[in-house]
């Protein structure tokens, strides 16, 4: 479900307000609103610019029904819509075009949901009641003071090695396991598959934000952000392949910084190339997630990511996730040899099951959450609980410390390629 239009506080406001061109739709909202116990003088006759005009000088109710059909560009008129309603209000809009792009449009700029014509009570009660259940789910904006925000960034070394499973799933974790409000950051601007392993729409929220920076505020967030659950939300985008992104990287940092003051948690699914590019997008990140497989190349990456965090971002705690863990013997390289070549430990270790990775895709769920309850998963709820760990308790020695010890990188490379070629082959 997406986002409301705004969330905010919900009192002193009418429950519900209705703006409809004709008499039909008005009859049916008014049989509604009776079962509601709501007055029926507050479905009102007049479309989308007699709702404009009335809030403007009015208090926003909590439910707004608008009647899109004398519009002649709703999209527009939304917009004009978002600048006169109140924080908190959640619009449910009606209408005779019969286009899934429109209804997609309209539900990524804000609106709950829209109805086509003729309105069927059943329908207008079913939106009404995931409105409710919107209004009265805990807010994103109420994050509590108590906790420090959780922010890591989850980076692959190698293409393919599952740091988008690894994100995804973690994002769903700090939701339903650890009970924090969660952003899923999806910096993978052209293939990211963030929205698409939670079966949802990307929206237009991130694409707009690299192309006006300036417009990103917490009003901008509530609204631009993908509903994917009660305590998590999505922004990730697929932007088209032949528009190159051209961004300082300003709106990455931007977005982070309003994601930290609307939620407990950020997780970001940043590619290794905008570390390249774009180096301080971690500076304000805690945890560095670096997902790899046990293969010669990733064994490479992994030591050239962990020096560029020990030169670069010594504040951040790395925490090594080995994914796609191959039964002894049927592995690249052993992981003691993957350890030994890296210098330190891995800190989680995943078993490749690619029936489970079958099932998340099909179902359109993250891994964590398609494979609820099964062993195999253990160490993406271990990764969660690590995190949350970590920031409650920012002096836990627990954590493993790359950044103690570490020699050269030109001295590592050569470590590597001393040992690799004859240990891999055993
Ligand atoms: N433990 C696992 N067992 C089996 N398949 C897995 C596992 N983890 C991830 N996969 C699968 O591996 C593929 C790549 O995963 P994913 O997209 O998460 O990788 P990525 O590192 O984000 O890739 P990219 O470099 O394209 O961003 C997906 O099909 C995913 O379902
Ligand atoms: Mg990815």
């Amino acid at each position: 479900m997406n986002a409301p239009f705004s969330l905010g506080k919900t009192t002193q406001r009418e429950p519900f307000v209705a703006f409809v061109c004709d008499e039909f739709s008005a009859d049916t909202l008014r049989s509604v609103a009776t079962e509601h116990g709501w007055p029926i003088e507050k479905v009102l006759k007049g479309g989308l610019r007699n709702a404009v005009q009335t809030l403007a000088v009015s208090t926003s109710p909590n439910v707004l029904f608008v009647d899109l059909s004398e519009s002649g560009d709703p999209l527009n008129d939304i917009n004009g819509l978002a600048e006169v309603c109140e924080p908190g209000t959640i619009v449910i809009a009606t209408g005779q075009v019969n286009d899934v792009r429109l209804y997609r449009d309209l539900v990524a700029s804000g609106i709950h949901d829209y109805l086509l014509k003729p309105l069927h009570p059943d329908m207008v009660r079913d939106s009404i009641l995931q409105a409710h259940a919107l209004l009265n789910a805990p807010k994103a904006v109420e994050a509590t003071v108590e906790r420090p925000h959780c922010a890591t960034a989850v980076i692959g070394t190698r293409g393919g090695a599952g740091a988008s499973t690894v994100a995804t799933s973690l994002a769903w974790l700090m939701g339903e396991q650890e009970k924090r409000s969660t952003a899923l950051l999806d910096l993978d601007v052209h293939f990211g598959t963030g929205a698409l392993a939670l079966d949802l729409e990307p929206g237009r929220g991130l694409t707009d934000a690299i192309e006006n920076p300036s417009r990103i505020d917490g009003l901008f967030i509530e609204r631009a952000m993908v509903r994917a659950g009660e305590r998590l939300s999505v922004l990730s985008a697929e932007a088209p392949i032949n528009a190159p992104i051209e961004t300082d990287g300003s709106a990455f940092y931007q977005l982070q910084e309003e994601m930290r003051n609307a939620f407990e948690c950020t997780i970001v699914d940043l590619p290794r190339t905008m570390l390249v590019n774009h180096p301080h997008l971690i500076e304000e990140v805690q945890t560095a997630v670096i997902v790899t497989e046990m293969t010669l190349a990733a064994a490479r990456d992994t030591i050239r990511l962990l020096s560029w965090f020990r030169s670069n971002a010594p504040h951040v705690k790395v925490v090594l996730f080995a994914n796609r863990v191959h039964p002894a013997g049927a592995q690249e390289i052993s992981r003691k040899d993957f350890e030994g070549s890296i210098e330190r430990k891995l800190d989680f270790a995943m078993a490749f099951d690619g029936k489970l990775a079958a099932q998340s895709a099909k179902l359109g769920k993250p891994l964590a959450e398609a494979a609820k309850g099964n062993r195999a998963i253990a160490p993406l709820a271990d990764l969660a609980r690590h995190l949350c760990r970590l920031t409650e308790d920012q002096d836990d020695g627990a954590a493993a410390d790359p950044g103690k010890g570490g020699t050269s990188l030109v001295g590592k490379l050569a470590k590597l390629r001393a040992r690799l070629p004859v240990k891999a082959k055993k």
